[in-house]
């Protein structure tokens, strides 16, 4: 939940957020429940809006538009916002605005200290979605590249899950993974030479499969002593396709601009590799610069959409709706 606000052509401006994490509750089951997802976002969605409203020092009728997200998601909890958002709006007499939850990660680094430019290449890795995209505004998004079967996030909660890191995979495999060599294990980077900009994890995950079972094999200590080798070179694997896709998607595109935004964009290790390769004088098409959103915004979070939804409207490329009926678009 966010309250943002423009002023005329300037970068709109966070006034509050806040944001209650579901981890805890779905840890116990080992991944996100999908009914008590949607329950959870209906005992929270009005004390987080009261929240964002009182830090931000504003009442409910200074509201100018109601953001929401249209989709991808859950249809559950998708359908709890949209009904709160249109709710909100036709109490309030004010219009409102559906976004999609890609299009609110793609712009986060708008909210950072160091926003980048147009035109720039994205890299959109979350729990369902990897994505190379061209982006030379708000709105003109072309398709670059996307993976072929499982996400990056995927890849690494997968991964987490065969090695019994728990829920959720991606930074609990990334910690393990500090303590790891990771040129350990030698795993598979599907499609590193496809010579497009396509990705491909599906058989990593059966691979990290392959070598969990060997090494239980051998024994429980084995698997328990070599567990971190393995967390290591999984990350490895995961990161090095996902760098080299991006210098590759900025060799065809000529940008000297990455932004990286989605989930796995809070890894350290992607974000240390990418940092290294972009700084690179000798990288052929020279240095890039490289824009991240805050990491507490790299995943879902409410700041993003109310920003996409702000953006959107600035751009004059679209306008908020008198709340009537509305729909999500769960895929
Ligand atoms: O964008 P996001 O919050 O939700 C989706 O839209 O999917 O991304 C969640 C994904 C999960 O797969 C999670 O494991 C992964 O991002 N993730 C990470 C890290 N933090 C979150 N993966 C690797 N390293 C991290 N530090
Ligand atoms: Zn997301």
């Amino acid at each position: 939940m966010a309250l943002v606000e423009t002023r005329d052509q300037a970068a709109p401006r966070l006034l509050a957020h806040a944001l209650h994490s579901q981890i805890a509750m779905h840890q116990a089951y080992g991944g996100v429940v999908p009914e008590l997802a949607s329950r959870d976002h209906i005992r929270r969605v009005l004390p987080l809006t009261a929240q964002v409203m009182r830090e931000a020092g504003h009442v409910l009728a200074d509201i100018d538009v109601v953001a929401y997200t249209r989709g991808p998601g859950l249809a559950g909890a998708l359908l709890v916002g949209a009904g709160v958002a249109c709710a909100l709006g036709a109490a309030l007499g004010k219009p409102v605005l559906g976004v999609h939850h890609l299009e609110g990660h793609l712009l986060s680094p708008f909210l950072s200290a160091d926003p980048p430019e147009f035109p720039f290449v994205a890299l959109l890795v979350s729990g369902g979605h990897t994505q190379l995209m061209r982006v030379d505004g708000v709105g003109q998004y072309q398709l670059l590249g996307e993976t072929i079967d499982d996400a990056a996030g995927e890849a690494f909660d997968k991964s987490a899950k065969l090695m019994g890191l728990g829920y959720p995979g991606g930074p609990a495999l990334a910690k393990l993974a500090e303590q790891g060599d990771p040129a350990a294990f030698k795993l598979p980077r599907p499609l590193l030479h496809s010579g497009d900009l396509d990705f491909s994890f599906a058989g990593l995950k059966t691979a990290v499969l392959t070598q969990s079972q060997r090494l239980r094999q051998v024994s429980d200590e084995e698997f328990e002593a070599r567990k971190a080798d393995l967390a290591a070179s999984t990350q490895a694997a995961i990161v090095d396709v996902l760098v080299k896709k991006s210098l590759a998607a900025l060799e065809t595109t000529g940008l000297k601009r990455l932004v990286v935004a989605g989930g796995v964009g809070a890894n350290k290790a992607l974000r240390a590799q990418l940092n290294a390769a972009c700084a690179n004088p000798r990288r052929r098409g020279g240095v890039v610069r490289v824009h991240y959103p805050e990491l507490h915004l790299c995943t879902d979070n409410g700041a993003m959409i109310a920003l996409a939804a702000a953006m959107r409207l600035q751009s004059g490329q679209q306008r908020a709706l008198p709340a009537a009926s509305f729909e999500v678009k769960p895929r």
